[in-house]
Protein backbone atom coordinates (compact mmCIF):
# COMPACT_ATOMS: atom_id res chain seq x y z
CA UNK A 1 0.00 0.00 0.00
CA UNK A 2 0.89 3.58 0.80
CA UNK A 3 0.45 4.69 -2.53
CA UNK A 4 -0.61 7.74 -3.87
CA UNK A 5 -3.05 8.34 -6.65
CA UNK A 6 -3.68 11.00 -8.69
CA UNK A 7 -7.09 11.65 -10.23
CA UNK A 8 -8.65 13.91 -12.33
CA UNK A 9 -9.64 15.55 -15.85
CA UNK A 10 -7.76 15.48 -19.10
CA UNK A 11 -5.51 18.44 -18.36
CA UNK A 12 -5.14 17.84 -14.77
CA UNK A 13 -1.59 17.65 -14.60
CA UNK A 14 -1.61 14.11 -13.29
CA UNK A 15 1.16 12.89 -15.33
CA UNK A 16 3.47 16.07 -14.90
CA UNK A 17 3.05 16.17 -11.63
CA UNK A 18 2.85 12.41 -10.36
CA UNK A 19 6.44 12.42 -12.20
CA UNK A 20 7.52 15.22 -10.17
CA UNK A 21 6.22 13.66 -6.67
CA UNK A 22 7.62 10.57 -7.67
CA UNK A 23 10.76 12.07 -8.12
CA UNK A 24 11.10 14.19 -4.90
CA UNK A 25 9.88 11.39 -2.64
CA UNK A 26 12.51 8.76 -3.89
CA UNK A 27 8.81 6.49 -5.11
CA UNK A 28 8.17 4.59 -8.35
CA UNK A 29 6.15 6.80 -10.68
CA UNK A 30 3.12 4.75 -12.51
CA UNK A 31 0.59 5.72 -14.94
CA UNK A 32 -2.18 3.51 -15.65
CA UNK A 33 -2.28 4.39 -19.76
CA UNK A 34 1.07 3.99 -20.21
CA UNK A 35 0.81 0.50 -18.54
CA UNK A 36 -2.10 -0.45 -20.64
CA UNK A 37 -0.21 1.06 -24.20
CA UNK A 38 2.68 -1.21 -23.10
CA UNK A 39 0.62 -4.30 -22.47
CA UNK A 40 -1.17 -3.83 -25.77
CA UNK A 41 1.58 -2.84 -27.91
CA UNK A 42 -0.92 -0.47 -29.10
CA UNK A 43 -1.60 3.54 -28.72
CA UNK A 44 -4.60 4.46 -26.97
CA UNK A 45 -6.65 6.36 -29.83
CA UNK A 46 -5.88 3.07 -31.65
CA UNK A 47 -6.71 1.00 -29.15
CA UNK A 48 -10.29 2.87 -28.94
CA UNK A 49 -10.69 2.93 -33.13
CA UNK A 50 -10.55 -0.67 -33.09
CA UNK A 51 -11.63 -2.11 -29.88
CA UNK A 52 -14.07 0.37 -28.69
CA UNK A 53 -14.38 2.71 -25.69
CA UNK A 54 -15.91 -0.17 -23.16
CA UNK A 55 -12.75 -2.45 -24.55
CA UNK A 56 -10.57 0.19 -22.91
CA UNK A 57 -12.51 0.76 -19.88
CA UNK A 58 -12.45 -3.20 -19.26
CA UNK A 59 -9.15 -3.09 -19.46
CA UNK A 60 -8.44 -0.23 -16.95
CA UNK A 61 -10.36 -2.01 -14.63
CA UNK A 62 -8.58 -5.21 -14.95
CA UNK A 63 -4.98 -3.44 -14.29
CA UNK A 64 -6.41 -2.11 -11.36
CA UNK A 65 -7.22 -5.25 -9.99
CA UNK A 66 -3.53 -6.29 -10.90
CA UNK A 67 -2.26 -3.11 -9.06
CA UNK A 68 -3.44 -3.73 -5.67
CA UNK A 69 -0.75 -7.15 -5.36
CA UNK A 70 1.78 -5.74 -7.74
CA UNK A 71 2.02 -1.74 -6.99
CA UNK A 72 3.69 -0.45 -3.78
CA UNK A 73 4.93 3.07 -2.94
CA UNK A 74 4.51 4.32 -5.62
CA UNK A 75 2.76 8.01 -6.99
CA UNK A 76 -0.11 6.39 -9.47
CA UNK A 77 -1.63 8.86 -12.42
CA UNK A 78 -4.86 7.26 -13.33
CA UNK A 79 -6.61 7.93 -16.90
CA UNK A 80 -9.39 10.79 -16.51
CA UNK A 81 -11.93 8.11 -16.66
CA UNK A 82 -11.21 5.74 -14.88
CA UNK A 83 -12.78 7.23 -11.40
CA UNK A 84 -16.04 7.03 -13.78
CA UNK A 85 -16.80 2.97 -12.75
CA UNK A 86 -18.19 2.55 -9.19
CA UNK A 87 -16.34 -0.76 -9.30
CA UNK A 88 -12.60 1.13 -9.80
CA UNK A 89 -14.10 3.86 -7.63
CA UNK A 90 -13.37 1.57 -4.43
CA UNK A 91 -10.30 -0.46 -6.40
CA UNK A 92 -8.59 3.34 -5.95
CA UNK A 93 -9.49 3.61 -3.02
CA UNK A 94 -7.86 0.34 -1.52
CA UNK A 95 -4.46 0.88 -3.14
CA UNK A 96 -3.71 4.27 -1.02
CA UNK A 97 -4.74 8.21 -0.63
CA UNK A 98 -6.91 9.36 -3.72
CA UNK A 99 -5.81 12.90 -4.52
CA UNK A 100 -8.67 14.46 -6.86
CA UNK A 101 -6.52 17.63 -8.73
CA UNK A 102 -9.07 19.93 -10.07
CA UNK A 103 -9.17 22.80 -12.53
CA UNK A 104 -11.35 25.06 -13.94
CA UNK A 105 -12.81 24.68 -17.13
CA UNK A 106 -10.47 27.45 -18.96
CA UNK A 107 -7.73 26.03 -17.26
CA UNK A 108 -8.14 22.36 -18.72
CA UNK A 109 -9.05 24.16 -22.71
CA UNK A 110 -5.77 26.14 -21.83
CA UNK A 111 -3.70 22.95 -21.45
CA UNK A 112 -5.20 20.43 -23.67
CA UNK A 113 -5.15 20.55 -27.63
CA UNK A 114 -5.93 18.18 -29.75
CA UNK A 115 -3.48 16.07 -30.92
CA UNK A 116 -5.21 13.17 -31.47
CA UNK A 117 -3.69 11.03 -28.41
CA UNK A 118 -7.08 11.93 -26.48
CA UNK A 119 -9.95 10.14 -28.26
CA UNK A 120 -12.74 11.38 -25.93
CA UNK A 121 -11.95 15.29 -26.87
CA UNK A 122 -12.22 13.99 -30.59
CA UNK A 123 -15.02 15.58 -32.37
CA UNK A 124 -16.87 18.89 -32.82
CA UNK A 125 -16.58 21.80 -30.23
CA UNK A 126 -14.17 20.99 -27.92
CA UNK A 127 -15.26 23.28 -25.28
CA UNK A 128 -18.88 22.21 -25.25
CA UNK A 129 -17.41 18.51 -24.72
CA UNK A 130 -14.92 19.39 -21.76
CA UNK A 131 -17.46 20.92 -20.46
CA UNK A 132 -20.24 18.08 -20.27
CA UNK A 133 -17.66 15.74 -19.54
CA UNK A 134 -16.46 17.66 -16.47
CA UNK A 135 -19.89 18.57 -15.02
CA UNK A 136 -20.78 14.25 -15.67
CA UNK A 137 -17.69 13.10 -13.72
CA UNK A 138 -17.12 16.63 -11.37
CA UNK A 139 -19.24 14.40 -8.32
CA UNK A 140 -17.65 11.02 -9.39
CA UNK A 141 -14.00 12.65 -8.88
CA UNK A 142 -14.87 13.71 -5.35
CA UNK A 143 -16.57 10.00 -4.54
CA UNK A 144 -13.09 8.80 -5.18
CA UNK A 145 -10.93 10.95 -3.47
CA UNK A 146 -9.47 11.68 0.22
CA UNK A 147 -8.47 14.74 -0.93
CA UNK A 148 -8.64 17.34 -3.64
CA UNK A 149 -6.06 19.93 -4.69
CA UNK A 150 -6.72 22.78 -6.87
CA UNK A 151 -3.91 23.27 -9.87
CA UNK A 152 -5.05 26.76 -11.15
CA UNK A 153 -2.73 29.27 -11.31
CA UNK A 154 -0.05 27.27 -9.44
CA UNK A 155 2.83 26.11 -10.83
CA UNK A 156 3.52 22.43 -11.01
CA UNK A 157 5.94 22.83 -8.35
CA UNK A 158 3.47 24.42 -6.22
CA UNK A 159 0.57 21.65 -6.80
CA UNK A 160 3.64 18.85 -6.61
CA UNK A 161 4.76 20.36 -2.92
CA UNK A 162 0.58 20.92 -1.71
CA UNK A 163 0.19 17.20 -3.07
CA UNK A 164 3.21 16.70 -1.03
CA UNK A 165 1.66 18.14 2.21
CA UNK A 166 -1.83 17.02 2.45
CA UNK A 167 -1.02 13.21 1.74
CA UNK A 168 1.36 13.05 4.43
CA UNK A 169 -0.81 14.59 6.88
CA UNK A 170 -3.48 12.17 5.82
CA UNK A 171 -1.21 9.80 7.13
C1 LIG B 1 -9.43 9.50 -20.84
C2 LIG B 1 -8.27 10.11 -20.41
C3 LIG B 1 -6.94 9.74 -20.92
C4 LIG B 1 -6.94 8.29 -21.39
C5 LIG B 1 -8.05 8.05 -22.38
C6 LIG B 1 -9.43 8.37 -21.79
C7 LIG B 1 -10.73 9.97 -20.29
O1 LIG B 1 -5.95 9.92 -19.90
O2 LIG B 1 -7.06 7.40 -20.31
O3 LIG B 1 -7.80 8.84 -23.52
O4 LIG B 1 -11.76 9.30 -20.50
O5 LIG B 1 -10.74 11.02 -19.60
P1 LIG B 1 -5.45 11.37 -19.38
O6 LIG B 1 -6.43 11.83 -18.35
O7 LIG B 1 -4.12 11.07 -18.79
O8 LIG B 1 -5.39 12.27 -20.57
Amino acid sequence: MKNIILIGFMGAGKTTVGTLLAKEKGMKFVDTDERIVKEQGIRIPDLFARQGEGYFRDLETDLLKRMQEDTNCSVISVGGGMPVREENRTLLKTLGCVVYLTATKETILSRVQRDGSRPMLEGEDLEARVERLMKEREALYRKAAHLEVWTDKRSVYQVMQVVDQETRRFG
